[in-house]
């Protein structure tokens, strides 16, 4: 089948990753591996600066029309004075909102040439592969009523709501499910159901499900507390771990540490699957930003934004074989000494944003 793929460059260092992932494109298409329609469109303040808006009706109908989009980066310092809804951010905010992008799944893989750049001890990070499913679209970070208001007495009352309805957490824990038998076949769910009610419904709902259709995969629960701990005590115990938006904002970025940089790290943004035609709308992205500090200099890791697209193989296209031999491709290039400057380790060769491109290329060549 033909893959339709939307590339929304974006901003900074966006359009030079991107252009690797063209080239990696190119190659499955070569080999005919893979067959794609492509589209590009314009996101964030490169959209701003056209179009006076972070990303136009006539883009985000592309986007509803794909198979998967794939999305580099947005923002910089050129767009701090844009009116606040027309901000770079708003245009992610809005392809989020509006492809109803529910889980967001994190993995943290460390390649074994970079278990050194981790914040641990090799022995506890070497070959480390676990995923965190994230609820992107619920909780705290949008439950109402959600106020600071005056007390009249010096003091003012800040108010934050976390909500969960048992739909929400049904569809992310299926998502969880799903990807486990696809990996280790074991979920880790986790909430604090000894001080949250939601907690308690976040559970009680993983359970159910698992018990009526996911016996098959392992599941345990651990309070996010307990499990930010084991994360950085012995991280390999864990396959999928599934939570909700507020301890999977923070249990990502601690997961994110042990594998090493930012340039290295991809995502996958899922929302539900359209009874009519079957498809499930889909989004990639590396998890860094625009890089202005060292966009236009060619000297970027386009690592993340390849491995977004070896996500969106595997979970958008159903070419998980492929994505295996791209991110092998990826590994053999580490292991050969070639780093570009984020990643530089001593004695290894730094290369350029293209360059690292043409390796891997190169690599999946020689396989
Ligand atoms: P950032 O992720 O852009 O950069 C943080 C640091 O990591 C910088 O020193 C940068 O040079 C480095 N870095 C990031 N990606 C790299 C790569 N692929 N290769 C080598 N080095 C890399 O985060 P920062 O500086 O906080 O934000 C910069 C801009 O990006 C802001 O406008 C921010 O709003 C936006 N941003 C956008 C995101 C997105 O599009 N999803 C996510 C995070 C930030
Ligand atoms: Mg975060």
């Amino acid at each position: 089948a033909t893959h339709k793929l939307l590339l929304l460059a974006g901003d900074g260092i966006g359009p030079e990753v991107m252009a690797e992932v063209k080239r990696v494109i190119g190659w499955l298409e070569r080999e005919g591996l893979a067959s794609f329609a492509i589209e590009e469109d314009l996101v964030g303040g490169s959209a701003y600066d056209a179009h006076k808006q972070a990303i136009t009706d006539a883009a985000m109908d592309r986007a509803k029309a794909a198979d998967a989009v794939l999305l580099a980066a947005v923002g910089g310092p050129k767009w701090a004075d844009v009116p606040y809804e027309a901000r770079p951010e708003a245009g992610l905010l809005r392809l989020r909102k509006d492809l109803e992008l529910f889980a967001n799944l994190r993995p943290a893989i460390c390649y074994p040439a970079l278990a050194d750049a981790s914040s641990l001890k090799r022995e506890v990070v070497e070959g480390l592969d676990i995923l965190i499913v994230r609820e992107l679209t619920g909780g705290v970070y949008f439950g109402e009523p959600k106020t600071i208001t005056d007390l009249g007495n010096g003091q003012k009352r800040a108010i934050d709501t976390q909500i969960y309805d048992t739909y929400e957490i049904d569809r992310i824990a299926r998502v969880a499910f799903d990807l486990a038998r696809t990996r280790r076949n074991k979920v880790t769910s986790s909430e604090k159901h000894n001080v949250m009610r939601t907690g308690v419904l976040w559970k009680e709902v993983v359970t159910k499900v698992h018990d009526a259709d996911y016996k098959d995969v392992e599941l345990e629960h651990n309070l996010a507390d307990s499990l930010a701990m084991q994360l950085v005590r012995w991280p390999k115990q864990f396959d999928v771990i599934v939570t909700d938006n507020l301890f999977g904002d923070v249990l990502s970025d601690i997961a994110a540490m042990l594998t090493g940089s930012l340039g290295m790290l991809p995502s996958a943004s899922l929302g539900a699957v359209d009874a009519a035609t079957g498809k499930r709308s889909a989004m990639y992205e590396p998890v860094h930003g625009s890089a202005p500090d060292i966009a236009g200099k060619g000297i970027a890791n386009p690592i993340a934004m390849i491995g977004s697209l070896a996500m969106a193989l595997r979970y958008s296209f159903n070419q998980g074989e492929v994505a295996d031999r791209i991110e092998a491709a990826i590994s053999g290039v580490l292991d050969a000494g070639k780093r570009t400057a984020d990643i530089r380790t001593a004695g290894a060769e730094v290369i350029s944003t293209q360059a690292m491109g043409e390796a891997i290329v190169a690599e999946l060549d020689a396989a």
